[in-house]
């Protein structure tokens, strides 16, 4: 038996150092890949041809046991060349998490993730004209006036923190503020706050003379992991969320995590949320590193993986639609849930992660909801779910009475399904017991 033993570890051995080999060659492939596709501002993200690959090489393998094992090694591969490829696009081989270039052609720009970059704005902007920052008042006043102290000549417009002010009042205060400022097509307008704030400058930005440059410096988990990234901004209107808005790319995004410092336990929560939402569809690792690690230690990494897949997502698809999809995992029954909060008592992170409940396979679900009560997330509604359910009908997203669902089977997969609304209702009815 020993010798059977020895023989079979000889020739694994032996099958390892050929592979490593060949990982080599096929990494100097993907660089070679990668190249091209920045040159050419291309995503990294390919998903047709990686359906291709996995379905063509899968065949050669001849024993039925082993076919799908060869299926999870492929896409093991296909990732890290995926992971590979992002390092040497961002310009960052050693996998340093300084910039992040979002590849959109004309419209790319780069995202600075890191410490104390609040204070390297005025380097990685162009601040040398007139700004309008605009803050609002729950986020501490230093941070505008860091970044005022950075610009040639700024002005600090503070609206009220909310949701109430993704409005046409507060747009058109805004506006005013650029007119009055004496902005011309040149100068620019930066917002320093959560998600509120930078839907509501970038859509003043998109406007204001047709468009005049905008930055975004994101101080939420929440709008540094998911809002900074894909170019939507918005207002809301007669009560419907994120109706009146456009597609209006920064010129640069600066990430500074020490500006959490500030903010408080239940929104760093609503922002995991989304983090989590991205690990379960996209990155096993990161789920296990939010529900293992210090979160506080490793939050630079939280985001950076998190920017990573919504990064992929939105250059693979710079309109809504497609793969896109994927990052409304949850968000189904999720934006339901906010609609029927009158006063918003939950937040956005905290609807999406009831929302991931009904969507999950019980074996993800067990997980899932061990991570969000760690975090004192919710993991059932408490209030009227037949409300939420109706608002899903009146969804924009919804074609017909059909909408597309994302479901997660297994940490790190996903599968999209076009269903109607009244199925999606009755699993989530089951859920509830109604
Ligand atoms: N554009 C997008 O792609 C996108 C994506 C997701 C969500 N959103 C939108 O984002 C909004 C939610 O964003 P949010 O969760 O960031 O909420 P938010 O902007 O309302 O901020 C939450 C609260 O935190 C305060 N705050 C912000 N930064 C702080 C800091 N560093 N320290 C202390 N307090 C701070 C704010 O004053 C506010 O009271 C929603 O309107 C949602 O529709 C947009």
């Amino acid at each position: 038996m020993n010798d059977k033993l020895d023989k079979a570890r000889k020739e694994i051995n032996e099958i390892d150092k050929e592979m490593a080999e060949l990982f080599l060659r096929r990494m100097k492939a993907a660089k070679d890949v990668a190249e091209y596709k920045r040159d050419r501002g291309l995503a990294i993200l390919d998903e047709a041809r990686e359906k291709e690959v996995i379905s063509k090489n899968s065949a050669f393998v001849k024993e039925d046991n082993l076919r799908d094992l060869y299926v999870s090694f492929l896409q093991g591969t296909m990732n890290l060349s995926k992971i590979y490829q992002g390092r040497l696009i961002n310009g960052s081989e050693d996998g340093c998490k300084g910039k992040i270039h979002i590849n959109l052609g004309s419209h790319g720009y780069d995202i600075h993730l890191g410490r104390g970059m609040l204070d390297r704005a005025g380097e990685l902007f162009n601040l040398d004209r007139r700004v309008l920052i605009v803050t609002d008042t729950g986020v501490p006043r230093e941070y505008a006036e860091r970044l005022g102290a950075q610009c040639k000549e700024a002005r600090i417009i503070t609206v009220k923190c909310g949701e109430e002010s993704k409005s046409f009042e507060l747009y058109k205060i805004l506006c005013h503020e650029m007119l009055d400022f004496g902005m011309t097509r040149t100068d620019c307008a930066v917002a320093v706050g959560g998600g509120v704030v930078g839907d509501l400058t970038g859509l003043a930005a998109s406007s204001y003379m047709r468009g005049i440059d905008f930055y975004n410096i994101p101080t939420t988990l929440l709008s540094q992991l998911d809002s900074s990234i894909g170019g939507k901004t918005a207002i809301n209107l007669d009560g419907v969320k994120n109706i009146v808005g456009a597609f209006y790319q920064p010129c640069g995004v600066i990430i500074d995590p020490d500006v959490l410092n500030t903010l408080p336990q239940r929104q760093i929560a609503s922002g995991l949320a989304e983090a989590i939402k991205m690990s379960l569809t996209s990155d096993a690792e990161l789920f296990e590193l939010i529900s293992n690690d210090d979160v506080k230690e490793n939050i630079e990494e939280i985001i950076y993986r998190s920017l990573m897949i919504k990064k992929q997502v939105v250059e693979a698809d710079e309109r809504e639609g497609g793969i896109r999809r994927i990052l409304n995992f949850g968000h189904t029954l999720g934006h339901g849930i906010e609609a029927a909060e009158e006063i918003n008592t939950l937040y956005h992170g905290e609807c999406v992660a009831i929302g991931m409940i009904p969507v999950s396979s019980t074996e993800v679900r067990e997980k899932l909801v061990a991570i969000l009560e760690k975090f004192g997330l919710p993991t059932k509604y408490n209030g009227d779910i037949e409300k939420a359910l109706s608002f899903i009908k009146q969804d924009k997203k919804c074609d017909g009475n059909k909408i597309s669902v994302v479901f997660v089977d297994e940490i790190g997969s996903y599968r999209i399904e076009k269903t109607d609304v009244e199925s999606f209702c009755s699993l989530v009815r089951e859920e509830y017991k109604i």
